[in-house]
């Protein structure tokens, strides 16, 4: 049975300590594990984490200030992480075949479409051990809130179902500067639908449960995987106690298809709230934008302020998914425990770094589609990028560091585009100005069914191989990504 609304106190992921700073490096270390956790009251979860907690420890680091983060994996199955929004040298960004292998693993799946190698497991010759990979990043980007994630070659979609996702925070002192609400009234929130099953086990359509042969989920799935439970922080509907006082909540939507629109409602009168948004993806915006009301897509993140002391002590206010239905309208509650100085502040200006590239900058403008398809030998159902679904032999893209570029993107259905190594700006949405929402950096960009969107970036930061790709992880892992090679 699932739990009545608001009665879980919201958990707030441990910070974690590095265990050794050399040369101006701040060394992390996080043990991939499996775990069981009470998630759902009176039950027992298996999860596979960062850490032993879901989400995993936060990193909160300086902009500038590199860290090594080792991660050592005793999961059953190779996994790879990326520090999604991240600026970082190719090496560290977690291609999806750069795999840390778990203890004993032999060979692995094809490159795509994979078949079972499970008898492969007892053939000595081939078992090979990595077990731990040091991923270095320089962070040398806008402050804000980043997350780290599994993004293993056909399987990021279960993995990160299971547990496998963290936030890391990237602060400076300009921002500090600001005087915006800080300490315990800056909260992190994760925001993740799930679905369990009655044992309490987490539940998800994979074709092969393993997670070490086939890819891929069964048949209705194909749009992506929804929970009828939505986790903050990996808590149930949970309640968090408030001053009444402004607060800095730092939303990230880490559900792997599930899309929310966020808006805050007095429980007592029944009345929508007013909050600002003070960033984007990738940073603070230039000035505070008013909402009531914010669509975020998987992946985006958003930063936003809410004045609880507008309300009278005792008040429940709640975070609730406008696009839900039944409990899925319910995402947490704030209650206005008692009355407290404030001396936060949002200014009116909040940054004044924003890049602003222009259109006659760019010197090239390429069209991608995003759209179902065909893939692999048996014609089974694909998510495709121009006709294509990802191929880690092909070069799909080669742009050049320091290009500015347009990028068009349209969509059949809904995908949230995500780009690795670089911010964007968004332009226009089916020709149009973008919406009220759609300012600041972005590094995810929420296509909406039928739409036609235009970003504009200058490649910067480093060479490699990158990706792009979109974040509803059932389309990323049924072939919606692409090589993205910046030389
Ligand atoms: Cu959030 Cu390619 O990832
Ligand atoms: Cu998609």
């Amino acid at each position: 049975p699932l739990p009545p609304p608001f009665r879980v106190p919201l958990p707030l992921p441990a910070v974690l300590e590095p265990v050794a700073t050399t040369g101006g490096v701040d060394r992390y270390e996080i043990t991939q594990r499996e775990v069981t956790a009470e998630i759902l009251p009176g039950v027992r979860t298996r999860l596979w984490t960062y850490g032993g907690t879901f989400p995993g420890p936060t990193i909160e680091s300086r902009r500038g200030r590199p860290v090594t983060v080792s991660h050592r994996n005793e999961l059953p199955v190779p996994t790879v992480v990326h520090l999604h929004g991240g600026r970082t040298p190719a090496a560290s960004d977690g291609y999806p075949t750069d795999l840390v292998l778990p203890e004993g693993w032999s060979g692995g799946h094809g490159e795509h479409g994979g078949h079972g190698q499970g008898h492969a497991m007892h053939d000595p010759r081939a078992v090979t051990t990595d077990l731990t990979r040091d991923y270095t990043f320089p962070l040398d980007q806008r402050p804000t809130l980043l997350w780290y994630h599994d993004h293993r070659m056909d399987f990021t979609a279960p993995a990160i179902w299971r547990g496998l996702a963290g936030l890391h925070i990237v602060r400076d002192d300009a921002e500090e500067a600001l005087g915006l609400p800080a300490g315990p009234r800056e909260l992190p929130l994760m925001i993740a639908d799930r679905a369990f099953a009655a044992d309490g086990s987490l539940d998800y359509p994979s074709l092969d449960p393993t997670l070490r042969g086939r890819p891929g989920v069964r048949e209705p799935y194909l749009a992506g995987v929804l929970g009828d439970v939505v986790l903050v922080n990996g808590a149930p509907w949970p309640v968090h106690e408030v001053d009444a006082a402004r607060y800095r909540l730092r939303l990230l939507n880490a559900s792997n298809a599930r899309h929310y629109e966020l808006a805050f409602v007095d429980e007592g009168d029944g009345r929508t709230v007013e909050f600002l948004q003070i960033g984007a993806d990738q940073g603070l915006l230039a000035a505070p934008v008013k909402h009531f009301a914010l669509p975020v897509a998987p992946a985006e993140r958003y930063d936003v302020v809410v004045d609880f002391s507008r309300f009278p002590v005792g008040t429940l206010v709640k975070l609730v998914n406008r696009l839900g239905s039944g409990r899925t309208r319910e995402v947490m509650a704030f209650r206005v425990a008692r009355k407290a100085a404030d001396d936060s502040r949002v200014p009116a200006v909040l940054s004044t770094d924003l890049p602003t590239w222009r259109r006659s900058e760019a010197v090239r403008t390429r069209d991608f589609s995003f759209r179902a398809g065909r893939m692999g030998e048996d014609g089974g159902h694909g998510w495709l990028i121009g006709g294509l679904p990802f191929d880690p032999a092909r070069s799909d893209v080669t742009v050049r560091l320091g290009d500015v570029e347009i990028w068009r993107l349209v969509a059949d259905v809904h995908h949230p585009v995500h780009l690795h190594l670089t911010g964007f700006r968004i332009l226009s949405r089916g020709g149009e100005a973008p919406f009220a929402h759609d300012g600041g950096l972005k590094d995810t960009v929420s296509l909406r069914p039928g739409e036609s969107a235009e970003i504009i970036t200058r490649w910067e930061g480093y060479r490699g191989r990158y990706l792009f790709h979109c974040h509803n992880a059932e389309h990323e892992d049924m072939g919606m990504m692409a090589n993205l090679q910046v030389t």
